[in-house]
C-alpha cells in the first residue's frame, strides 16, 4: 500500500452527494486516531499537514508516520500539504513525497494568484502530484461574515472558471461563508449556496474544497470548558450545511477545529478525574480514542462517506 493522490476519490465523489474528510495532524495520535476511523467506516482519507505542523512535527516524520499507516491500516491516504504560501514550500513538500499541494495564493490579487498556482501546477503536475488552490478570501475569525461587504472576498463564479481554465490546477477551495477557528458567525450562521451552485455550474468538472467546515459542536467546547479554562467563543457550520455542500461539487472538506476539540476535551477530563496520573500514554491514548470517534462521526453522519473506497 502506498500513498495516493486524491484524483480518484474526487471523481467518484464529484457527482455524488458525499465529500472526502480532510484532517489535519500534528502527531502519532492524531494520525492513528484517523486512519482507525477510516478504516472502520471504509472511507478513504486525506490527511493534511500545514506549516505550523511541518514546524512543529517535522516533515520526515509526519511523512513516515503516515506511511506506517497505511501500512497498519490499508487505507487509502493522500498526504497534502495545507495552505502552502509559496512555490518553495509546495516543491518541498512534492519532494517529500506528499501527493496532493495545496498553493494559497488568496491573499494575492487575480492575476498573482494565478501566476504562482500555474508554477506550482506546472511542478506538481510533472511529478505526478494534483493541486489545490483558493479563490475568495475566507474571512478572518475575527469578522462578520453574515454582512454584505463581505460579499467581496466571496469567491465569484465567472473568475473561477477563468482561473481553473488559465492555471490548470486539479481543485478550488471557494469562499462561501465559512472561516477557520472556533468562531465563524456573529449572529445566525448562513453560508451562500447559490454562490456554491453558480460556481459548480460554472465549472462542473473541478472538485470543490470547503476550508473552516468545523462545527464546533456544543457538546465537546462544554466539556473543554467543565475541565478546564474557557475556549473563547464558539460558533461553527452546523453539521446539515456541510452535508448540502457535498451535493454541489464540493469533494475535500477541511476539518481541524472539531479535532482540537474533541481531543483536548478528553485529555482535560482524563487528566482532571486522574490527577495522580502521569503516564502520557494514558491521556493522550483518550485523546487518540476521542478523534477516532470524532472522525467516524464526521465521516459516517455529515460527509456520507462510509463505504465508498
Ligand atoms: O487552516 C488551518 C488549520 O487549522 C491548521 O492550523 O496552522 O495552526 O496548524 P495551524
Ligand atoms: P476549521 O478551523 O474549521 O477546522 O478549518 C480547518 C481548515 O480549513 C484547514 O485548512
Ligand atoms: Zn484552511
Amino acid at each position: 500500500m502506498a500513498l495516493v493522490t486524491t484524483k480518484e476519490m474526487f471523481s467518484k465523489a464529484l457527482n455524488s452527494d458525499y465529500a472526502i474528510g480532510a484532517f489535519n495532524v500534528n502527531n502519532m495520535e492524531i494520525i492513528q486516531g484517523i486512519v482507525e476511523a477510516g478504516q472502520q467506516e471504509n472511507s478513504p482519507l486525506i490527511l493534511q499537514v500545514s506549516a505550523g505542523a511541518r514546524k512543529y512535527a517535522k516533515p520526515a516524520y509526519l511523512v513516515k508516520l503516515v506511511e506506517a499507516a497505511i501500512e497498519d491500516t490499508g487505507c487509502d491516504v493522500a498526504l497534502h500539504l495545507d495552505h502552502g504560501e509559496d512555490f518553495e514550500i509546495c516543491k518541498k513538500c512534492v519532494d517529500d513525497g506528499f501527493t496532493s499541494v495545496m498553493i494559497d495564493g488568496s491573499k494575492h490579487d487575480f492575476e498573482e494568484n494565478i501566476r504562482i498556482t500555474k508554477e506550482v501546477v506546472d511542478y506538481a503536475h510533472a511529478h505526478g502530484v494534483v493541486v489545490e488552490a483558493e479563490l475568495g478570501k475566507l474571512a478572518g475569525i475575527e469578522d462578520d461574515v453574515n454582512v454584505d461587504s463581505k460579499d467581496a472576498t466571496f469567491t465569484d463564479p465567472a473568475q473561477a472558471k477563468e482561473f481553473v481554465e488559465r492555471t490548470g490546477v486539479d481543485s478550488l477551495a471557494v469562499a462561501i461563508g465559512t472561516s477557520h477557528g472556533a468562531y465563524k458567525f456573529k449572529g445566525e450562521p448562513r453560508l451562500d449556496f447559490e454562490r456554491l451552485k453558480a460556481i459548480h455550474e460554472a465549472i462542473p468538472d473541478t472538485p470543490l474544497v470547503l476550508h473552516g467546515a468545523s462545527t464546533v459542536i456544543k457538546e465537546f467546547v462544554d466539556k473543554c470548558n467543565e475541565y478546564g479554562g474557557e475556549i473563547p467563543g464558539a460558533q461553527g457550520v452546523p453539521e446539515d450545511m456541510i452535508t448540502t455542500a457535498a451535493k454541489y461539487g464540493v469533494c475535500k472538506v477541511n476539518i481541524d477545529t472539531d479535532l482540537r476539540l474533541a481531543m483536548t476535551a478528553e485529555v482535560r477530563k482524563y487528566l482532571a478525574e486522574n490527577p495522580k496520573e502521569f503516564d502520557p500514554r494514558k491521556y493522550l491514548g483518550a485523546g487518540r480514542a476521542a478523534i477516532k470517534d470524532m472522525v467516524a462521526h464526521k465521516i459516517r453522519d455529515v460527509l456520507n462517506a462510509s463505504n465508498t473506497k
